[in-house]
């Protein structure tokens, strides 16, 4: 039986948190197995927010990099770069006729986006989610493996794909998204009640993965949490809180476990031993990315050869489309 498909996508506009290690990358690879996945690099998506381009190139193949040093194995997997599959934005351009505004309206991200600069309202970051719909939907994913932010851009990907089977008749599998119940939302160091992001202008909010040993034990170190001090799993201790949970993904040990470990210890105890189950689980992941990003050919390599599955694929769901929707065939 043919395997079901799981597609995902990170941007390469900025270094990667390990947010995005715990919240997407790391289950990337322990889906490989299972599914026929697609992991592709959102370039397009990237520049909805002003670029350097030689720092976007280089991002890209960062992205492209940590992907196999997190245990992607581009044998298995297709990985490729998001403008090097020109469906995407031909899919977009279909999609955005049959997306209501009211529903880019709604957005949470793009309403976020908005209030922190309107300096740059472009429309690229409004119809943003329907390129993502688009990444989706042309693969034919059954399965969308991401943090909990990108819940609602899934929702609009699937009220797409059901509109326009309605509309058109049966064309786009109906996508679910994949969001773990453990780690979904890595919150800030700096401000346990948001995110934690790439963009914090705090550097101290964020841990990257590429941080080395010592600014990761710095910033661990410098986590807020709370005037307590009692070890306790919670939402009124949600720095703590934050910090067990990154805690338990590099340990594979369970909150139970975790809490009864530092029982009474204080947390400063706590947070020393948590930089070191950082520090081990980052650091094999840093010296696979150093091997990788140096190599340059084998990078092209992968993502050509990405490109050309990806694309076969891509282009079997647009012919449908364009079809479907009264275009003449060249
Ligand atoms: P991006 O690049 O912002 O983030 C990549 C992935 O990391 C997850 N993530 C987090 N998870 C837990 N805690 C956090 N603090 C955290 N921060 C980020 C995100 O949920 C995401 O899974 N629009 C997407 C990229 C995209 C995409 C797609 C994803 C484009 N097309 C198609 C899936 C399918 C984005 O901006 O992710």
């Amino acid at each position: 039986m043919d395997k079901k498909i799981v597609f995902s996508g990170v941007q390469p506009s900025g270094e990667l948190t390990i947010g995005n290690y715990i919240g997407a990358i790391k289950n990337f690879a322990e889906l490989q197995d299972e599914f026929n996945c697609y992991y592709c690099i959102v370039d397009l998506h990237a520049i909805t927010v002003p670029q350097v381009p030689k720092d976007l190139r280089k991002r890209s193949l960062d992205v492209l990099s940590l992907y196999m040093a997190c245990g992607i194995d581009p044998e298995k997997s297709t990985l490729f770069i998001q403008s090097h599959v020109p469906a995407h934005t031909e899919l977009t351009w279909v999609l955005n006729t049959i997306t209501y505004m009211g529903q880019l309206n709604r957005m949470t991200q793009f309403k976020e986006k908005s209030r922190k600069s309107d300096e740059n309202l472009n429309a690229g970051l409004y119809t943003y989610p329907v390129l993502m719909a688009s990444d989706i939907l042309l693969y034919q994913a059954d399965f969308v493996p991401v943090g909990e932010d990108q819940k609602q851009h899934l929702e609009l990907a699937r009220d797409l794909a059901e509109r326009f089977n309605y509309r058109y008749s049966d064309t786009f599998t109906v996508p679910e998204p994949l969001i773990r119940e453990f780690g979904a939302r890595i919150m800030s160091l700096q401000d346990p009640e948001s995110k934690m992001s790439k963009s914090d202008e705090d550097a101290n909010a964020f841990i990257l993965i590429l941080d080395d040993k010592d600014t990761i034990r710095r910033k661990i170190k410098r986590a807020v949490t709370d005037s307590l001090g009692i070890m306790a799993y919670n939402d009124e201790q949600p720095g703590l809180k934050n910090l067990i949970n990154i805690y338990s993904v590099f340990s594979n040990d369970d909150v139970e476990t975790i809490l009864k470990r530092y029982d009474g210890l204080g947390y400063g105890k706590f947070k020393e031993d948590l930089a070191e189950v950082v520090v081990e689980g980052i650091s094999p992941i840093q010296d696979k990315y150093k091997d990788l990003i140096n190599n340059k050919d084998y990078l092209e390599k992968v993502y050509k050869e990405g490109a050309e599955r990806a694309e076969y694929a891509a282009m079997k769901t647009l012919r449908k489309v364009y079809k479907k929707v009264g275009f003449i065939p060249r």
